[in-house]
This record gives structure tokens, sequence and C-alpha cells, in this order.
């Protein structure tokens, strides 16, 4: 049985899906979630699912405290579900391949540096793009360039406005992020 730990700093409605889709799965089970906000909705919805969580600071991350507590739980698999801090490389290579990703958008495109949450709906919409979508990826030290595992694309209209294309994408990750991540576990 895998032991996934999904690391999450905001509501965790993917988190969500996630636990939904694993609760009574033989292959793997959500064995934590961590917030880097000790406030974040995504802790609420783990104690729901009796999911043992974990808060922790930047600083305690950057000093190895977050590594030390997924080694302590034996986590096979850490799922970054909109998670906005960067990882530790230390954190990266002690789970090579074996931590996953999900960016709202067709990376390369809309990837790097400040592009998270509405920010990428915005720049899609700006761009007049006639699609978007989801990409799940393992994570390098170089962040959403990691292996593009998956991607699944939803048509925009000019009617669309950021809100309606975040709707979109949420619809997408919703629906494929357990599966593309239970896919994984063969290995
Ligand atoms: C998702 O849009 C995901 O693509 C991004 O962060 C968001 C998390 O949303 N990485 P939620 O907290 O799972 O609702």
């Amino acid at each position: 049985m895998k032991r996934l730990a999904i690391l999450a700093s905001g509501s965790g409605s993917n988190a969500e899906k996630i636990m939904e889709y694993f609760k009574d799965s033989q292959k793997a089970t959500i064995s934590l979630v961590a917030s880097n906000k000790a406030d974040a909705f995504v802790l609420e919805r783990a104690r729901k699912f009796g999911v043992p969580t974990f808060t922790f600071t930047r600083k305690e991350m950057d000093a190895g405290l977050l590594l030390n507590k997924l080694q302590e739980e034996k986590i096979d698999w850490v799922i970054l579900a909109g998670f906005l801090l960067k990882i530790p490389e230390d954190l990266i290579r002690a789970f090579p391949d074996h931590m996953v990703n999900i960016h709202p958008a067709l990376l390369p495109k809309y990837g790097g540096k400040g592009m998270y949450g509405h920010h990428v709906h915005e720049a899609v919409k700006a761009a007049g793009d006639t699609e978007t979508g989801i990409t799940i990826h393992l994570v390098n030290e170089h962040y959403d360039e990691g292996k593009i595992i998956f991607q699944a694309a939803t048509s925009l209209t000019e009617e669309d406005t950021p809100d309606t294309i975040a709707q979109k994408v949420h619809a997408l990750e919703h629906r494929y992020f357990p599966e593309v991540i239970d896919s994984l576990m063969e290995k």
C-alpha cells in the first residue's frame, strides 16, 4: 500500500477529490495532508476524512522539518495540490520522480514565477486563447519544467472570463488528478 502525502496552501478542493478517490483504495492511502498555512481550509477537509495533518512555516520547511516528517511517515509519493512555496532541493531529491504537481494551464505556456491561481487565467484571457487546460507533471528542481505526465484541454470563447476559465480548469483538475495519481501507483 503506497503512502501519499498531499502538500497544499489553500482551499484544497483537489486534495478533497484525491482523499475521496483513495478512501477505499487497496493501492494507496493518503497518509498526511501538510500545509504552510495553519488556517488553510485544506486542513479542515483532511480532518473530515480523518487524515492526519501537519503544518509548518517556510523557515521550518527550509530547515528540513517537512522532509523529516515525510520520512518519519514513510511517505512514498508527495502530491502538490495548490502548494505555493518553492520546494527545497533536498526535498525534491528525496523523492526522485515521486513528487507530482498540478498546474492550471497547458505548460510550457503560462508557467514559471508568479504564474499561479487567478494570475494564470487572467493571462490566458488577456492572450485571447481559444483553449486552456491542466498539466500534471513530475517536480524537479526547475519546478514547472518537470516531466509532463498528463494534459487535458478545454475550449474557451470570447464570453469566458478569468472566473469561468477557473471553473472550467477546476472541473478538469477534479476529473483527472485522482485518476492520474492512481495510474502512477503502478511504478
Ligand atoms: C489548482 O488550480 C491547481 O492547479 C493549482 O492550485 C489550485 C489549487 O486549488 N496548483 P485547490 O486548493 O485544490 O482548490
